[in-house]
């Protein structure tokens, strides 16, 4: 892990309205592994990837990659910047077939992780090809929006929520890809409900509450998960 993180989140709030969801959340990625966000329904996971992203703006503070400071920059530019996101939801074209979604790259983009990439991590999407996104089962649409944020070979990609809805047999694939994808040297921050699953593949979890990320803790010091997972709900301090 290089000294300079990958991502920093500094002192960021946000506002939808007179809403405030983020209160001065600060948080640094390093670069090169998996960092997940973990913490209750509503507490603004969501709300803190969308920003980094420039998906939603933000009152205050910075964020900022490498020696970039993104805080600024529509999220087109934070693409050319090399970040890629899985949006909640999933979030594919209807109307384009799963071809189109991963050919869809910005031009200029090139990398490992192209269209026969994703195939052959993900074979069923091969075998659905020539669908419309619109017909495909939400497992399916899952692994399109992996696929898709994928091809553009970013430096970092936010997952929000990846695992959600999926079948067990599917959130193992999708483990498998996370890994893949860390060891070729792409940061990951992922937001996760499934505290299992981001234990299973991150290399620390965030701990969110209230709009702001309360503790950090590295997986190789976690030892009691009971204890985590009390911490995640807030049913302790
Ligand atoms: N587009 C929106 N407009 C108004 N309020 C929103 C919007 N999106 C989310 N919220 C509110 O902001 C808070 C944080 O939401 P979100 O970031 O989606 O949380 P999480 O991802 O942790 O479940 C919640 O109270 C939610 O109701
Ligand atoms: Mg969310």
């Amino acid at each position: 892990m290089d000294a300079e993180p990958a991502l920093r989140v500094v002192g960021v709030d946000a506002f939808y309205g007179t809403s405030h969801v983020l209160h001065a959340t600060t948080l640094d990625v390093p670069r090169g592994d998996v960092t997940a966000i973990v913490g209750p329904n509503g507490v603004g996971k969501t709300t803190l990837i969308n920003a980094i992203m420039g998906l939603v703006p933000i009152a205050a503070g910075r964020i900022e990659a490498g020696d970039m400071d993104l805080s600024r920059l529509p999220a087109t530019a934070r693409r050319r910047h090399g970040l890629a996101l899985v949006p909640q939801g999933r979030r594919v074209f209807r109307s384009l077939t799963v071809d189109e979604h991963l050919t869809l790259v910005p031009s200029g983009a090139s990398g490992r992780f192209d269209r026969d990439w994703v195939f052959e991590v993900f074979p069923r999407l091969a075998e659905r090809r020539s669908s419309l996104a619109r017909n495909l089962s939400g497992g399916e649409q899952s692994m399109l929006a992996i696929g898709r944020a994928l091809t553009a070979n970013p430096r970092i990609v936010l997952m929000d929520e990846p695992t959600e809805g999926l079948a067990p047999l599917l959130v193992e694939v999708v483990r498998d890809v996370v890994e893949r994808v860390r060891g070729a040297g792409v940061t990951v921050l992922l937001v996760e409900q499934n505290l299992g699953f981001a234990l299973s593949v991150a290399d620390r979890v965030a701990i969110m509450h209230r709009g702001a990320v309360d503790r950090v803790r590295e997986r190789d010091a976690i030892t009691d998960v009971e204890a985590l997972s009390e911490l995640v709900l807030g049913t302790t301090e």
